[in-house]
C-alpha cells in the first residue's frame, strides 16, 4: 500500500497548533496535515487538515498504526504539559514530556528516509540560582545556566539531549544501523497569542493580563511588578518553527537554538496597557510557587546563532507586537464575541 506523505502535528489543539495549522494550510492548497491530540481538533481547523486523530501519544499501538497508515515527512511534536500543570503532576509530566517525545521519536526513527523532527523546547531549560545572577546575566546563550528547577524544565533540557542522540548516535554500535531523524529545536521564551488563552504555564500572567485589559477587566498578577522574561508573539513562533524546519542542513551549526523578540517587567506590561486602557487596575499578588519558577527562568536570551545560522529575526518588536498584532487583534474579537452573545 502506498502511505500518503503527511505533516504530523502532536498537540495541534493547543496553542501553537493553532497558528502553526493556519499558516501551513495557507502555504498550499492540498492539506497534507494530520492533527493529533488527546482533545478533539477545533471545529474551524478541521477544513485545514487531511485527517484528526484523536488520541494519547502514550498509546503506542495508535502511533504505529498512524505510521502505517501514512508516510511521516515531517513532525512538529507540539504536544506537551506545560510547566505550572507539570509542577502539579510531575510523574505525568514526564510521561507525556519525555515518554510521549521518546515515542514519537521511535516512530520517526521507523521511516527509512530522514523525518525533519521539530520540537519546541522553552527558557524553563535555565535555572538561574538567585535573581542577582538573573539581572547581573542578560541575553543567556543556549548553553549557560542550565539547571531547571521544574519538572518541565528538566523534561525540556532531557529532550532536547535526546533529540541530537537519536539524529547523531542512535544506533551507533551497529554499523548497519543509520538513524533516520534530522531533529531541530527552537527554545521559545513565553509565547502571546491574540486569538487563544494559554493554561497551565507561568507565562501566563501577560497574556492573562492583556486579554483582561482588552476587555475593560482588572487584572491580579500572579507575580511580582519587577519579574522579567522574554516573549515573543505566536506569528513569530510559527515563523521560527517554519524557518527553522526549512534551513538548508549544511547552515545549522547545533541542533537547539534560542529564539527571542523583546523582555520586559510585569509592570512594563502594565504600563504599556494603562497606555491604551487608563480604566484598568493592575494588582500584584505574587504566588510563591510560580514566582519561584520565573525568577529562576533567564532575563533575556542571546538568539544570535539563530540570526547566524538560518536568518531568523522576529517581525514583530514590542511596539508593533502590541500596536499591529494584539491589541488590534484581540479587541476585534471580543467584539465579534459581543456581537454573537447578543
Ligand atoms: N506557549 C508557550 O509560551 C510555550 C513556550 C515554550 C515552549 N512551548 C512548547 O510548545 C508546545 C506547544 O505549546 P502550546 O502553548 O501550544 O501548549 P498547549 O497547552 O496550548 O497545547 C498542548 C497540547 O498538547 C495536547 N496534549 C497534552 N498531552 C497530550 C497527550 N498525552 N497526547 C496528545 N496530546 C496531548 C493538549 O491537549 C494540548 O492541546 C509545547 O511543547 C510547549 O512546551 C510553549
Amino acid at each position: 500500500m502506498t502511505r500518503k506523505p503527511i505533516t504530523l502535528i502532536t498537540g495541534a489543539n493547543g496553542e501553537i497548533g493553532h497558528g502553526l495549522i493556519r499558516y501551513l494550510a495557507e502555504q498550499t492548497n492540498t492539506p497534507n496535515i494530520v492533527a493529533f491530540d488527546l482533545k478533539p481538533l477545533a471545529d474551524d481547523l478541521l477544513p485545514l487538515v487531511h485527517e484528526s486523530i484523536v488520541g494519547d501519544i502514550l498509546d503506542t499501538a495508535l502511533l504505529d498504526s498512524i505510521g502505517e497508515r501514512y508516510q511521516l515527512d515531517t513532525i512538529y511534536h507540539l504536544a506537551a504539559l506545560l510547566s505550572t500543570t507539570a509542577e502539579k503532576y510531575p510523574e505525568l509530566a514526564h510521561q507525556v514530556n519525555v515518554q510521549g517525545t521518546v515515542n514519537l521519536l521511535a516512530l520517526a526513527n521507523k521511516e527509512a528516509h530522514t523525518v525533519k523532527f521539530i520540537y519546541p523546547s522553552s527558557i524553563a531549560v535555565y535555572g538561574l540560582p538567585d535573581l542577582d545572577t538573573k539581572y547581573n546575566n542578560p541575553n543567556i546563550p543556549e548553553d549557560q545556566f542550565l539547571h531547571p528547577t521544574t519538572m518541565y524544565g528538566v523534561n525540556k533540557l532531557y529532550c532536547e539531549h535526546l533529540g541530537e542522540y537519536y539524529t547523531k548516535n542512535y544506533g551507533q554500535l551497529d554499523p548497519t544501523t543509520k538513524p533516520s531523524i534530522d531533529f531541530r529545536c527552537v527554545r521559545f521564551p513565553g509565547i502571546i497569542s491574540a486569538f487563544t488563552v494559554p493554561s497551565g504555564g507561568t507565562s501566563d500572567y501577560a497574556p492573562e493580563m492583556i486579554h483582561a485589559a482588552v476587555q475593560g477587566n482588572d487584572y491580579a498578577c500572579f507575580v511580582r511588578e519587577d519579574t522579567t522574561i522574554p516573549f515573543m508573539v505566536m506569528p513569530d513562533a510559527v515563523q521560527a518553527l517554519i524557518q527553522l524546519a526549512n534551513a538548508p542542513s549544511q547552515r545549522l551549526t547545533q541542533r537547539t537554538y534560542n529564539v527571542t523578540s523583546f523582555s520586559l517587567s510585569a509592570s512594563d506590561f502594565a504600563q504599556k496597557l494603562q497606555q491604551t486602557y487608563p480604566n484598568i487596575t493592575i494588582t500584584y499578588n505574587p504566588t510563591p510557587a510560580r514566582q519561584a519558577i520565573v525568577d529562576s527562568w533567564a532575563h533575556s536570551l542571546d538568539d544570535s546563532c539563530a540570526h547566524q545560522d538560518w536568518g531568523w529575526s522576529p517581525e514583530y518588536d514590542l511596539d508593533s507586537a502590541f500596536d499591529t498584532y494584539l491589541l488590534p487583534n484581540i479587541e476585534a474579537h471580543y467584539a465579534q464575541y459581543q456581537l454573537d452573545a447578543v
